[in-house]
Parts: structure tokens; sequence; C-alpha cells
């Protein structure tokens, strides 16, 4: 395997605004496509051989479908696009009455993009309700001893006594609700969250843990452990790019000047272990001349958390930030986005959800595919670059 060396980092040209803006109009088209088939249903998780079939509201991911839609409406002001919008924000109203498959902290990820997103950009009360119930039923997972929101599973569970590096994406539901609300105690537990978080699941080398183990008696931080990555103490490359998005939301509602070095530190080891064309293997352990897929969902969200944290750096940092941004999307706009709208309904190619390995404990399937979160994000990171947005989460 090698990696890219920092002389080839700087050989990948920049994308340019006007490109941004065109690699923005073609996803709004292939979105505008694809609303006769996903109004009442949603996207399925990740699309098989490139098409995705429809589905109920239900799994971790139908919000950034939503989002797309979302995003796609703020670009065009296609009116279709912002009945599909209401729409499936009554459908998430539903979902959260009902207590239909919310046993999880993903509720931020499903909530943030649609629903927040949605009350945002027209003032939806449907939306604002179903938030703030989502952000209600966020804060039950919040365990205090230990001090974190439990990610997966019914909290008595005798083996998950434990977060993930993910979860960081879903606390601006929380930040929002205390806003909203004038209730602190929302962005408390986020707080709280994030410190626990940001101070067990990043190793000395700056590569992160997916997992992190809580003793469920004492509250101690127990141990690290891979979910989806190749193997315990690699680094998933999914993982890494939600710590650097992850860390950037931290500082934007905290301001805690020891998160800088944090997301420095996350990003650089990302940087140092990516391919030459900046879109990396689905573990960074994988580089140029290993037989493994790629998971560019995992550039668009990197990219997304570059062009956040460049807001609130200095501005040399900043123009770091938004350069190397500008590099993953001309890679994934040019190698990676769906051309032949007729060879796939998605945005992205060559995506990994969750790739089986003899040392992981994840499932197998959605590898070398597109999947929702890789196309609404990489639809982010163009409208990023594209004007100045007022950002859902
Ligand atoms: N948050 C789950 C994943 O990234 O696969």
């Amino acid at each position: 395997m090698s990696w890219i060396s920092w002389d080839a980092l700087e050989k990948m040209p920049e994308l340019t605004k006007e490109e941004a803006g065109r690699a923005l109009d073609a996803a709004c088209s292939q979105v505008i496509r694809n609303l006769d088939q996903f109004t009442d249903h949603f996207q399925k998780a990740y699309s098989e051989n490139g098409f995705y079939s429809p589905t109920e509201n239900v799994d971790w991911t139908p919000g950034f479908w939503t989002g797309e839609i979302w995003l796609a409406y703020e670009h065009t002001g296609n009116e279709a696009l912002k009945k599909a919008g209401e729409l499936q924000m009554a459908s998430f109203l539903k979902r959260i009455n009902e207590k239909q498959d919310v046993e999880t902290h993903d509720l931020g990820f499903m909530y943030s993009p649609s629903c927040v997103a949605g009350y945002k950009l027209t003032g939806s009360r449907v939306g604002r309700e179903a938030a703030l119930k989502a952000a209600e039923e966020l804060i039950t997972r919040f365990h205090e001893k230990g001090q974190f929101i439990q990610a997966w599973g019914p909290l008595d569970a005798p083996d998950n006594y434990r977060l993930i590096i993910d979860c960081l994406l879903n606390l601006p539901l929380l930040y929002w609700a205390s806003q909203e609300t004038g209730d602190p105690r929302y962005k408390e537990i986020a707080e709280r969250h994030i410190h626990t978080a940001l101070s067990n699941v990043i190793r000395p080398d700056f590569s992160t843990w997916h997992t992190f183990f809580f003793n469920r008696e004492t509250g101690e931080p127990d141990h690290g452990a891979t979910c989806q990555g190749y193997r315990d103490g690699s680094a998933w490359a999914r993982g890494q790019a939600w710590g650097i998005y992850g860390t950037a939301i931290g500082y934007k509602y905290t301001k805690r000047e020891s998160y800088i070095p944090v997301f420095e530190g996350v990003t650089n080891y990302y940087l140092e272990h990516l391919p030459e064309d900046l879109v990396p293997f689905w573990d960074l352990e994988f580089g140029d001349g290993d037989d493994q897929p790629r998971d560019s969902s995992s550039a668009s969200i990197a990219a997304c958390g570059l062009l956040e944290m460049a807001k609130y750096v200095e501005p040399e940092k900043g123009a770091l930030c938004r350069s190397l941004a500008a590099r993953f999307m001309k890679s994934l706009t040019e190698k990676y986005a769906v051309k032949d709208f007729d060879s796939s309904n998605g945005l992205v190619l060559h995506s990994t959800y969750s790739n089986h390995s003899p040392y992981n404990t994840c499932n197998h399937y959605g590898v070398d595919e597109c999947n929702l979160w890789g196309d609404y994000f990489y639809m982010e990171a163009l409208t990023r670059m594209y004007k100045d947005w007022n950002v859902y989460w």
C-alpha cells in the first residue's frame, strides 16, 4: 500500500465555485428525476447495482434523502421539491409520535437534515414539532454514569454500554432544541457527550476508535472497539471523517479552544492516509495498490467538516481548509459522481456502508455502491462551496 505525499496533494486541482454550481445543477436534476418514485417513499440506505429502491420511513438514513430534497429546493426554488419535503416531514412527525424505530442515537441524522432544515427554510410547524420531539427522545439515551449518549439498542442491553464517533453529528439537534425552546437541558447533555467522546475516541496518534465502551457500574472508560472498521486499532475511513466534521461542530457550539488541535490532529491523520486521488479506501489502513473498495462518502463528510471549521480558525488555516475541501470535491465530481443518470439513480458511486472483515463485527452490505449520506454530504459540500449556506446542523 502507499499513501499520498503532500506534493501530490498539492497537485490535485481545486474545484472552482462555478464548477461546484454546475455539479450542484446536475445533482439537483437527479433529485428532481427521483421525486416520482421517492416522495411517498424514501430511498433505501444504499443502492444495489447503482439503484436505490423505495422504502418506508425506517432505519437511520431517510433524513438524508429529505435533506437532498431541501438542498435541491434551496438551489432551484422548484416548488415540487418543497411539497415533497413537506410530505416527508409529516412522515417524520408520525414516526416520532408513534416511536417507530427510534431506539437509537441517530435521531439527529434523521431529524436535522429533514425537519430542522424544513423548519429553517419554510418555517414549518410540523418540522419544528417533529424535531423537538426527536430531541426529547434523544436525551433519554444519556447515561449519567459515563456521561454519554448510548448509540445503539435498548438502554439496558448488557453488551451496548458505549458511544460511537458518528454521534457527534447527532448533537446539533440538541443545540437547536435549546436555541428554539430556551431550555438548556438539551445542549448541556450535548456538551457533556462531546467532552466524553473526544476524551476517549481519539487515540494518541489522532486516529480514532469507531466505538468506545464504558463500565456500566462505575461509568469509567473501558475500551475501544471497531464495528465497521477493518480491525480494532485501524482507522475506519468514515469514522475518521465523522471525527473531522464532529470536532468542527463541537467547536462551533462550544468554542472550546482545546478542540482546535483535536480537529487538526484528526484531519492530518486523514490526509496522511489518503490515496493519490484523495478519496479514501473504506479503512485508512489501505492505500493505493490494495484491492479494497473506497468510501467516497468519507471524502464528502470530511470536506463539509473542513468547510465548517474554516469559518472559525485564523485566516491562513481557514484558506488551507477550503483549499483541501475543494481538492476533495474536484476528485469526487470528476471521478465519482454519477454522470449517466440511466446507469444509477444515485449521486456518488464507490461508497461503502458496511464491509465485513475477519476482524470486525458488522454485517456485509452496501459495499462499493451509492449511499444516502454520501449523496447528501456531497450536495452539502457543493452547496457550501457555492454560497454562504445557513447550516442545517
Ligand atoms: N453512522 C453509521 C455509518 O456511518 O455507517
